[in-house]
């Protein structure tokens, strides 16, 4: 925990309850202030009740009220603070990236379940990093490529690798391309991925907090929502060495859909749809066979 408490005028409370008042207009305005500040200072929420009354250091207050600003303006919580915790690791989040998920916790858990250690593991469209980053800290793989398309979102991937650098365990490389473009000849082990899979008909029953910040190369796939996964279980199949695994993300209400797409390429078996922790089919895991030739499909 930092050294928050200190010198410049202005205690907790004080700036407590100058973000409460940016907050106005915001449901439960005092509680945002208080999450806001718990996430500026990186403290546990007890924190507050037991320094209530003391000096804040230089320059909190002004972090803390531009996160009020950010969140006044419908910011979801992770883009006002710029963090987002991600199983054990804390990343720097901003619009160019999606805010990572906790389902997405899963992924990668189902993704490394049974899985012999060693080879390379691939993560398409890595956006902050979190999935990337969460395998090359586990220590099974012998190296982690992560794709993203967009620049932007690579750069946020690249300085939340730069911030985590010491706690990982093999090289992490960041490649700009489409799909498994950039990994040129690579053979993987394990091809995971949290793709865009929102049609594009659909944006408009998403939350606006979605909608309105998340980027649009994050979240829509052609017109059926399909297009990014039917494009990476053919492109998988061609890079994952024989028992390898390829694992996918996919909306709830296409999880046969995506199973019965990854079958249908006839390189893979054992295609399997898993919940998620609240029941729903969120999941695609299938194993690349052996003997069947890569570029077959
Ligand atoms: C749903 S987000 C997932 C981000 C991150 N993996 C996560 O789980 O939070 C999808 C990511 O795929 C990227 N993307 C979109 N189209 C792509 C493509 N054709 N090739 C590679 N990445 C792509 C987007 O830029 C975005 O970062």
């Amino acid at each position: 925990m930092r050294d928050v408490a200190a010198i410049a005028p202005g205690t907790v409370d004080d700036a407590l309850a100058a973000a409460s008042r940016v907050l106005r207009g915001v449901e439960d305005a005092a509680v945002e202030a208080r999450a806001l500040l718990v996430a500026v200072l990186d403290v546990r929420p007890s924190w507050i009740a037991l320094h209530r009354g003391e000096q804040l250091a230089p320059g909190v207050t002004d972090r803390l009220l531009d996160a009020a600003r950010r969140r006044a303006r419908g910011a979801p919580l992770q883009y006002a603070t710029g963090r987002a915790a991600f199983r054990h690791l804390v990343l720097s989040v901003d619009e160019r990236v999606l805010i990572p998920r906790p389902e997405t916790e899963l992924l990668v858990d189902l993704a490394l379940g049974g899985l012999p250690a060693g080879g390379v593991a691939v993560d398409v469209g890595t956006g902050s990093g979190c999935i990337a980053l969460a395998l090359a800290s586990e220590g099974r793989f012998e190296r982690v490529i992560a794709t993203d398309v967009s620049s932007d979102a690579l750069a946020v991937a690249r300085s939340n690798a730069a911030a985590l650098a010491a706690t990982l365990a093999c090289p992490l490389e960041l490649r700009e391309g489409s799909l498994l473009a950039p990994l040129r000849g690579t053979r993987a082990r394990l091809v995971v991925s949290n793709p865009p899979y929102i049609a594009a008909g659909e944006a408009e029953s998403l939350p606006r907090s979605v909608r309105d910040w998340e980027p649009a190369l994050a979240l829509y796939s052609g017109s059926t929502g399909m297009a990014h996964i039917q494009r990476l279980a053919t492109d998988a199949a061609a890079v994952l060495e024989p028992g390898g695994r390829l694992a996918l993300e996919v909306d709830a209400r296409r999880a046969s859909l995506a199973a019965e797409l990854v079958a249908s390429d006839g390189r893979y078996e054992g295609v399997e749809v898993r919940l998620d922790l609240t029941g729903r089919e969120r999941f695609v895991l299938a194993r690349r066979r052996a003997g069947v030739a890569g570029s077959d499909a």
